[in-house]
């Protein structure tokens, strides 16, 4: 049996192998898209991206500007105080990389940082205010991305931005939601509250939020790069103000905040390639395991409820290994080969009883994660064929809840995503293992999947936020592509949900009928609704043979897409 999953070392093999397959490709199919098109969760993010491409830009530039913009506009979900994955093609030699701009520990921080003496877990103290904050990995990624990838100066693709920051944005019905989840943390940051709140409560609908320190500061960004954040004025206030609110910031944290380019990791599906994230996402490996496993069973022909049953089954497995064995690889040996090999599917296949749920009880292995409601995804195709599908963070919404006085940086509280002790669940209800235990300068693992399907004919770009079901929403939006459906289908397909721990199946409303819910049920399965509908996909696909770009945004959430 040919082994359908490969790490990308052989990236090059890989790439000139793709360049021979579009360069001989019938002439069905088209090398450039005839479009561009831009999928982001805010209007004003995709209406940035489309800015930059009319303005010459690359795929690149546009991801920078949307970034940045998204930064402004979803406060509550990525900024330049956070960090994310920006995972990239470029169409001129088929390079595919993840630009990994992930938060780190300060270098001051310690496994037990979040513990009292009796050795319990402090609650609170990962998640708001400057303690829980890692040190931010957007700005430098931003630079990286537009230094090395784009056309356009930095300066230019981050004046949409800069231009949103000061005009302001009407508050909606979700900033309204959001603001009220986290207005005690938002008001313990006299700045925070300052910006984001009216009179220290959630804003009324198309109040404006303005954001003219933010502003400054990334235009401090414009003007001097990565020193224009990580060194000088503002990063003199970055650590002050951190360091006054209890932080543990020092200069040297954020001198020697690195960018790293990763290998992707690349697997194939039904004739398809699968481009994902590697750790410190554990998304690409528990995506690729699960279709894996899934590739060794004919579940498309199946009634629904056996294949919600094997897809649940895969779904299990993949949380099981991603708590027990997913951290920052560059701190602790991740088996990315083993887990994503076909023997190791088959093996997990095997397992699966195909009339009963198997206990995650009966799995060994520690426990772990449910999800969160914010961080923010968009995917990106030009004319050229360059595409970027980018997933940025904050973690909880409005992140740390701190603004750093004078620079408008609304801080990220990612140390969250570290298992501050193995076995107690983190805000998510997170447990994991020693393999993401805290250390310092080390990634928190992410659950965030920026991922590419690609075949001979058709390439759909795509991601989405939501905590640890992020990874089976990617899996969704990939079984629904890789059946032939269009963007919405990716987007809107309905979802249900299994992360070994707790041991129920959470859907959407409506997403499994009555027949189907009861035989899981009759299989041993637990379900549980949840309300409101989880994710916000964005997706953009092109179909080579028709030359046709399409993209579609989550009708979950507010997001825009737009062909051009
Ligand atoms: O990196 C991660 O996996 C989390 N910080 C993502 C958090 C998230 O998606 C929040 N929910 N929508």
């Amino acid at each position: 049996m040919r082994n359908p999953i490969h790490l990308s070392k052989c990236l090059t093999v890989y790439a000139a192998a793709t360049l021979l397959l579009f360069g001989c490709s019938n002439s069905l199919t088209s090398r450039a898209p005839s479009q561009a098109a831009v999928a982001s969760a805010h209007p004003t993010a995709t209406a940035a991206g489309l800015e930059v491409l009319s303005a010459g830009g690359n795929a690149f530039d546009a991801a920078v500007a949307v970034s940045a913009t998204l930064a402004v506009v979803e406060p509550y979900s990525s900024g330049i105080g956070g960090g994310g994955f920006w995972l990239l093609h470029r169409a001129r030699d088929a390079h595919q990389v993840m630009v990994d701009g992930r938060e780190t520990a300060p270098l001051a921080a310690h496994r037990d940082m979040y513990l009292d003496e009796a050795g319990a877990v402090r609650p609170g103290l990962s998640v708001d205010g400057a303690l829980a904050a890692g040190i931010p990995g957007e700005p430098a990624a931003l630079v990286h991305i537009a230094k090395k990838y784009g056309e356009l100066p930095l300066a230019h693709s981050l004046a949409p931005a800069i231009r949103a920051a000061r005009d302001g944005f009407a508050v909606t019905t979700h900033y309204q939601r959001m603001a009220k989840f986290r207005l005690q943390a938002l008001r313990q940051s006299a700045d925070a509250a300052a910006v984001f709140l009216k009179d220290g409560q959630v804003p009324p609908t198309d109040f404006m939020i303005r954001q003219s320190a933010l502003a400054d500061t990334l235009q401090q960004l414009a003007d001097k790069g990565r020193d224009g954040f990580y060194a000088g004025a503002v990063a003199e206030q970055l650590i002050s103000g951190v360091k006054s609110a209890g932080g543990i910031w020092s200069q040297k944290d954020l001198s020697s905040y690195k960018v790293i380019e990763r290998e992707v990791l690349v697997g194939e599906f039904r004739n398809y390639r699968i481009t994902t994230a590697p750790p410190p996402s554990s998304g690409g490996v528990a995506l690729l395991t699960m279709l894996n496993v899934l590739s060794g069973f004919e579940f498309e022909s199946l009634p629904e409820v056996e294949r919600v049953h094997l897809t649940v089954e895969a779904m299990r497995r993949a949380y099981r290994d991603r708590a027990q064995y997913l951290g920052d690889s560059d701190f602790v040996e991740v088996p990315v080969q083993l887990l994503t090999s076909a023997d190791y599917a088959a093996g997990l296949r095997a397992g699966i009883h195909p009339q009963s749920a198997t206990p995650s009880d009966l799995l060994p292995g520690p426990q772990t994660i449910p999800g969160g409601q914010h961080t923010t995804h968009f995917s990106v195709i030009d004319r050229q064929g360059n595409r970027v599908a980018a997933t940025l963070s904050i973690n909880y919404p409005f992140g740390a809840g701190f603004v750093v006085p004078g620079t408008g940086v609304l801080l990220n509280d990612e140390m969250d995503d570290f298992s501050a002790k193995p076995g107690t669940p983190n805000v998510y209800g997170l447990v994991g293992a020693e393999a993401n235990a805290i250390a310092p300068g080390k990634r928190m693992l992410s659950s965030m999947s920026p991922t590419f399907v690609e075949s001979d004919e058709r390439l759909a770009i795509l991601g989405t936020p939501g905590g640890s079901r992020i990874i089976t929403m990617v899996l969704h939006g990939i079984l629904a592509f890789v059946e032939g459906g269009d963007a919405t289908a990716i987007v809107t397909t309905p979802r249900y949900h299994h992360q070994y721990l707790p041991d129920v199946i959470q859907h959407e409303t409506g997403a499994l009928s009555n027949d189907t819910k009861a035989d899981l049920q009759l299989k041993g399965h637990q379900l549980k609704e949840v309300e409101s509908g989880f994710g916000n996909m964005q997706a953009v696909v092109w179909d080579k043979t028709r030359n046709v770009v399409s993209a579609a945004s989550d009708p979950r959430g507010e997001g825009v897409a737009q062909v051009k």
